[in-house]
């Protein structure tokens, strides 16, 4: 089959297009013929190895995991041993961060955890768009709890993969939105339900003097005092990206338990809800680019800058 692989870290034109092993599905375990995949922040961070303390875990000299791609969509065409719920020929969508990579291939094994159908509503292309930003989004929301109806929540970064999708998240549980987007992209956050709008190239949330019963900051650009000032009495902040190592750390320090930092893994169940969502019409993928898979280290280059509409999918076809 056809994969990209890397063997050192570095920038896209690392990933080389190449004849690979079609892999078996192990006990546990369905394979899929992916037809779609999308890009993610996870995979330039780790297609360059950095920040660099990662790669204790991602390999320290070298890749561990020679194929990147964490989101996919596609058809079953095997099942592992004890594997009782997909068959060959379901469609279904999955997400590979936690269980080594290997979506940009023609196919790949995938523990049946991280695994859901595919809403049936969606192409394979919007459904690749799911799950990691998604989840993300929902974890992020969810990292103290529900959020309530009428809870004033401020999304910072609305527009990238994990906003466009907690902007709608957070309007499906009823919380009034304040998305923070440059000028630009304030159309798509209105569009994506948004009730007020924050340019930031013109204001600066925190120095606003309006507080938020939840704070969701997909960008990790904004100090924990920043966070705070702008949370209201007993709110709470959530933290998803990071823009520098030491942004990272203050969270993790100065944080506590109203300012927290989230690392989301995706599960079957939190697909299976948001398939609910999108199949209610309550969430869907806004698509800003797609590919052609010979085109991934394009896909990926524009992603690193830091600029993306939602999200970038490549079709494998
Ligand atoms: N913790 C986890 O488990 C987890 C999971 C997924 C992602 N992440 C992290 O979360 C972060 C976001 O991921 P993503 O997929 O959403 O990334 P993304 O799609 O690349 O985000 C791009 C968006 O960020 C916006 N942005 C850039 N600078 C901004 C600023 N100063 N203020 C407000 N918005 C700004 C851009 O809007 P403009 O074009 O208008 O500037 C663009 O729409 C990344 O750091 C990623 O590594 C973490």
């Amino acid at each position: 089959m056809k994969a990209f692989v890397y063997e050192r870290y570095g920038p896209p034109e690392t990933l080389q297009l190449a004849e690979v092993d079609t892999p078996a599905p192990d006990a546990g375990e369905v394979l899929v013929k992916v037809l779609a995949a999308s890009v993610n922040a996870a995979d330039w961070h780790v297609m360059r190895g950095k920040p660099l303390f990662s790669r204790a875990t991602l390999g320290l000299l070298r890749p561990k995991h020679q194929v990147l791609g964490v989101d996919i969509a596609g058809q079953v065409e095997a099942v592992g041993g004890g594997v009782t719920g997909f068959q060959p020929g379901d469609e279904v969508y999955a997400n590979l961060l936690d269980h080594g990579y290997g979506g940009f291939a023609d196919y790949v094994s995938v523990p049946v955890e991280v695994v859901a159908p595919k809403p049936a509503n969606l192409s394979f292309e919007e459904a690749a768009a799911v799950p990691m930003a998604a989840v993300t989004a929902l974890q992020g929301l969810r990292r103290h709890g529900e959020p309530r109806p009428a809870q004033k929540v401020l999304i910072n970064g609305a527009t990238g993969g994990v906003g466009s999708f907690a902007v709608q998240i957070a309007k499906a549980y009823g919380a009034e939105v304040t998305a923070v987007t440059s000028t630009r992209n304030l159309d798509l956050v209105r569009s994506l339900g948004a009730d007020h709008v924050v340019d930031y190239t013109t204001t600066d949330f925190a120095q606003s003097g309006r507080r938020y019963d939840r704070i969701l900051d997909t960008v990790g650009n904004r100090s924990v005092r920043d966070l705070r000032k702008s949370l209201a009495e007993g709110g709470k902040a959530a933290v998803t990206g990071f823009t520098s190592v030491p942004r990272l750390l203050s969270v993790s320090l100065r944080g506590g338990k109203d300012v927290t930092q989230v690392q989301a893994h995706v599960t079957t169940k939190d697909l299976e809800l948001l398939s609910e969502l999108i199949e209610a019409g309550k969430l869907r993928p806004r698509i800003d680019r797609r590919y052609r898979f010979a085109d991934l280290p394009a896909a990926i280059a524009y992603l690193e800058q830091g600029h993306a509409r939602a999200k970038v999918v490549v079709a494998m076809t």
